[in-house]
């Protein structure tokens, strides 16, 4: 029979990989309290409209790659391709964001139906944060702050950060018009890709990675000398607080985001380590979502992380981490395997951070050896009928080959005082 596979870009994070994704959202979520933020958990389903109208009907994501369907009553629903469309909606629906500022943040599987390749993929973890409620460019620095500190967390060098501001919607509407004149100039020199978008949505082709757009993109006007005073005012103090706090930074205009919704600061972090997704955070500030989608008028600022991409730099940079076992229980005969549960539940009880691994399914002390060897266990604990009437168990350090005969009574103070020793 044909085997049932998983879908094309959603994989499985297998147990040998856990350590190292629990290493990362441990690090994050540490980093997150110690800047007070607090966790919002929303559905991974929302109704179609919701992203359509935050994340703008002509991008790339809402146009081609969302995971839409009708449900049996008809509606429209969509499995999220991002967090903060559902962090604003949960924000407002909730009485989260009038007159009070708050400091968010969300992880979970985000859905785009992209075409998969390494680094990207249709199902993938993303970690977002948000701020609602401040509209100085400090809480943008912070944002910056946190995620400089989540790389040092995680001992991650030599990532870039860029950063740009796209101004208010009505800068970037004056803006808009002056560079489709522009682009109208060289209309039979555009890509079929940035043609399409001339009309929609022409500030994306700025992001055009085809060659024969390098030289038009170049030449094309820049958002940053058509900036009205206050936004320019950001973008200075933004810059001068990095600076400040010792945060390299390249200015790059041709920053635009995938998404309608920003306004002012964007910015990413890119690695040359992952080849042609290399960006593995990004965000910005979003004033006008609130609003835009039915709230008060509220400042917003944020980004997301792609859990996958932190992965795989970690992979390479970080040594190989594994859950370790401590000790592997070995047991030979009916009563040595009831008196052996017995007692691997009562270490558990004095012992909680003692991980220890219980022979199940019988077999020769040689097999259950050889299992205990392969478990990485650095104990085992031995239980046959001579250590039963004796009241001991046997403790062999697997590695050393040395055994000792153990008091039952005396095994967790044993095994207590080994595991301080590792400390
Ligand atoms: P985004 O740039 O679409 O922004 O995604 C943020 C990050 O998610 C990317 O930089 C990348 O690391 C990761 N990512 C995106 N798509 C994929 C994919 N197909 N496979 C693997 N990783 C991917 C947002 O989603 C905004 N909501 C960020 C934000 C929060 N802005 C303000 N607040």
């Amino acid at each position: 029979m044909k085997q049932i596979q998983a879908i094309r870009g959603m994989h499985d994070v297998l147990p040998e990989q856990i350590p190292l994704w629990q290493f990362l959202e441990a690090r994050v979520r540490d980093t997150l309290a110690q800047y007070g933020y607090q966790e919002i958990r929303t559905p991974i389903v929302e109704m179609t409209e919701l992203f359509k109208r935050s994340i703008g009907e002509v991008t790339d994501i809402v146009e081609k790659e969302m995971y839409t369907f009708t449900d049996r009553n008809g509606d429209s629903l969509t499995l999220r391709p991002e967090g903060t469309a559902s962090c604003v909606r949960a924000g407002i629906q909730n009485g989260l964001l009038v007159n009070q500022v708050q400091r968010l943040w969300y992880q979970g599987p985000m859905f785009r139906h992209e075409r998969p390749q390494k680094g990207r993929y249709r199902q993938f973890q993303q970690i977002g944060v948000e701020a609602y409620g401040m509209a100085g460019p400090d809480i943008d620095i912070e944002m910056i702050l946190i995620t400089q500190r989540i790389w040092r967390a995680l001992g991650l060098r030599d990532l870039e950060l860029q950063i740009n501001t796209l101004g208010t919607a009505d800068e970037r509407h004056a803006y808009r018009e002056r560079l489709v004149a522009y682009l109208n100039g060289h209309a039979s020199e555009l890509d079929e890709d940035s043609k399409r978008r001339l009309d929609g949505n022409p500030l994306r082709i700025l992001d055009s990675k085809h060659p024969a757009m390098a030289g038009i993109i170049a030449g094309a006007p820049s958002l940053l000398d058509h900036l009205g005073e206050a936004s320019r005012a950001h973008f200075d103090r933004l810059r001068a607080g990095l600076e400040a706090a010792g945060i390299a930074h390249v200015v790059n205009p041709r920053l635009v985001r995938g998404l309608d919704y920003y306004a002012r600061t964007v910015f990413e972090w890119i690695t040359d380590r992952l080849g042609a997704q290399g960006t593995v955070c990004a965000g910005g500030r979003y004033d006008g979502l609130v609003e835009q989608l039915g709230g008060r008028p509220t400042p917003a600022v944020g980004f997301a992380m792609g859990m996958e991409r932190l992965i795989a730099l970690l992979e390479e940079q970080a040594p190989a981490l594994r859950d370790p076992v401590d000790v592997y229980l070995v047991m030979m005969g009916d009563a040595a395997a009831a008196r052996g549960m017995l007692l691997a539940e009562a270490l558990r009880d004095r012992l909680p951070g003692l991980r220890l691994l219980m022979h199940c399914g019988g077999g020769g002390f040689k097999s259950q050896f050889k299992k205990a060897d392969k478990s990485g266990a650095k104990y085992a604990l031995i239980l046959g009928d001579d250590e039963i009437a004796k009241g001991v168990a046997g403790v062999k350090q697997l590695r050393l080959g040395e055994q000792d005969d153990i008091e039952f009574s005396a095994l967790a103070d044993y095994f207590a005082a080994r595991m301080n020793q590792q400390g």
